[in-house]
């Protein structure tokens, strides 16, 4: 604890101090899942020159086993830091890493590394092979442009498939993609996998196979024309953004299925989320993907809490039936954590009404919240160009800002007096005979105390709010944070929309703030009975780019 205030988030994940940022290599072996983050062994900030990776095991997902760092400077190859990188699984069974060194000269190379003993189902040490780096500075990329190697994948002709980011001058972001028989020999092909014209750098390429639209399976797939999805971590908004198109596996090229502009790129989260990765879970035929959140404010208040950043929950993703928008929903196995559970059905909630959720105090809920909205035929009428900027509209009709449909929806972390809490709300417009919702978490007030990160979020969530009856149901996970404010760090909208908050404590409040009429809300607190009725997938519309 700091100042006699809980300080570590219960539902994500985080080592026992210090800095961490992006997932590293996450994977299934042998019965175990390993995680593997940046981590600074040596304090609560970034601490460029000796990133390494951070390393535990967990048979659930949940529950986590702290092992010693995998990765660390050590080599002429890496002396500056491990930087990111990924897993894959040889046809053998055994994994290989393949991650960015930080070389003597400060050139970001690409290394390889095997578990010292393959049979360790901890596979606790790992080794560097004396003929690192396997992929050099390639002459036409800055030697600080090129990183983040993905999980390979096989090709029809054998050969295995890395991409690589990199940036190409006067042109944007590229994907590389580098082909090899053995780890250790790789060729850089021609044409980039994929180049993100105006993008400026995008690192953390990961590539995945999605199935059939709907089905709920990351099966790794391949073939000509294969559907796949690009995820891409743009750095110049720090945000994360994915397209859905077709890879070509003898090529070695991905187009775009919709326009391939990078304004209508899809955001993969609304929230505080950077730098995922997903992987192949063959124990539940799904993949699952982990994103980091950079749940920090001032460094001195870092070091008085002792850390920096947390990992998000683990969430299942797959295709959406539109085949166009990814699903993701929070990993079955956090349902686990749910114990006291509480039902509460509130008939009505009238505009300016809260009503307070007895029964959930404590530093960690998993709510789950149905909202009926009546008369939705009152809604504002949408002004075209607020589409474009969902977030801003989210700042500018803050959470206390009435309303003809909405704001309603949770107050979360609530200080007694209210003075403090963070609003997770919704807005119903009307655009022709159609209806936008504006999703947005409102953290200006999740803290009295200036200096703190407290931005709005939000979207507009891709959902048919008449269609659906006027239903929209939320999950959120509420979980204990930072000393320094009640804030979220991660706003993550899913099919049904999920939230997950982190919080230093915690009343769950219902709450409609709405000038006319007067709305209904249920809630149903900690079951999964209906969280698929009200469907809302998140559209894009991505700005600053
Ligand atoms: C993304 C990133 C990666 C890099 C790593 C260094 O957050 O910048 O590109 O490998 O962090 O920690």
């Amino acid at each position: 604890t700091a100042g006699g205030v809980r300080t570590r988030s219960a539902y994500h994940f985080q080592p026992a101090k210090n800095w961490q940022n992006d997932p590293n290599g996450p994977m299934y072996h042998n019965g175990l899942y390993h995680f593997f983050y940046q981590y600074n062994p040596d304090g609560v900030t970034w601490g460029n020159g000796n990133l390494s990776w951070g390393h535990s095991v967990s048979v659930d997902l949940v529950n986590w086993f702290a092992l010693d760092a995998a990765l660390q400077p050590s080599r002429s190859f890496d002396a500056n830091g491990c930087w990111s990188g990924s897993a894959t699984i040889l046809p053998d069974g055994s994994p290989v890493m393949l991650y960015t060194g930080i070389d003597a000269r400060g050139d970001q190379v690409q290394n390889v590394a095997f578990p010292k003993n393959a049979s360790d189902p901890l596979l606790v040490e790992w080794v560097k092979p004396e003929y690192n780096p396997v992929i050099p500075v390639p002459a036409d990329i800055k030697r600080d442009d090129f990183r983040d190697p993905s999980t390979a994948w096989l090709g029809a002709d054998g050969l295995w498939r890395i991409a690589v980011a990199a940036r190409v001058h006067d042109v944007g972001g590229a994907t590389l993609i580098y082909r090899s028989k053995d780890f250790l020999r790789w060729e850089r092909n021609a044409d980039p996998l994929y180049l993100a014209h105006a993008a400026g750098m995008v690192e953390c390429p990961d590539l995945f196979p999605v199935s059939e639209p709907g089905v709920e399976v990351g099966l790794p797939a391949s073939g000509a024309g294969a559907r796949h999805v690009l995820k891409m971590s743009v750095m110049d908004t720090v945000q994360d953004y994915y397209v859905v198109g077709r890879y070509d596996d003898t090529a070695d090229t991905f187009v775009p299925e919709d326009d391939d502009d990078c304004r209508s790129w899809r955001r993969l989260d609304y929230g505080h989320v950077y730098a995922s990765k997903s992987f192949f879970d063959p124990s539940k035929n799904r993949r699952v993907l982990w994103g980091w959140a950079n749940e920090s404010d001032s460094v001195s208040d870092d070091l008085v809490r002792g850390w920096s950043g947390v990992q998000t929950v683990p969430r299942k993703i797959w295709l959406d039936e539109d085949g166009k928008q990814l699903r993701q929903w929070p990993v079955e196995e956090i349902e686990t954590l749910r114990s006291k559970r509480v039902n509460l059905l509130i008939p009505e909630v009238n505009a300016g009404g809260v009503n307070e959720i007895i029964g959930v105090m404590g530093t960690q809920a998993d709510v789950e919240v149905v909202f009926e909205v009546p008369a939705l035929e009152h809604a504002d009428v949408l002004e075209p160009n607020w589409l474009l900027d969902p977030q801003s509209l989210c700042g500018e009709k803050g959470a206390s800002v009435p309303g003809s449909v909405g704001p309603f929806g949770l107050l979360v972390m609530a200080s007694g007096d209210m003075q403090e809490h963070t609003a997770v709300f919704f807005r119903v417009f009307r655009q022709n005979d159609k209806y936008k919702v504006l999703m947005c978490t409102d953290l200006s007030r999740s803290s009295t105390r200036d200096g703190v990160y407290k931005p709005p979020y939000g979207a507009f969530v891709d959902m048919d709010i008449e269609a659906h009856g006027g239903i929209i149901s939320l999950r959120t996970l509420v979980s204990s944070s930072s000393p320094a404010r009640r804030s979220l760090n991660l706003l993550a909208l899913f099919h049904s929309i999920t939230l997950v908050i982190s919080t230093d404590r915690l009343t769950t409040r219902l709450w409609r703030a709405s000038a006319a009429g007067a709305g209904r809300a249920s809630r149903r607190g900690c079951t999964r009975s209906t969280p698929r009725t009200a469907t809302a997938t998140c559209t894009c519309s991505t700005t600053g780019l």
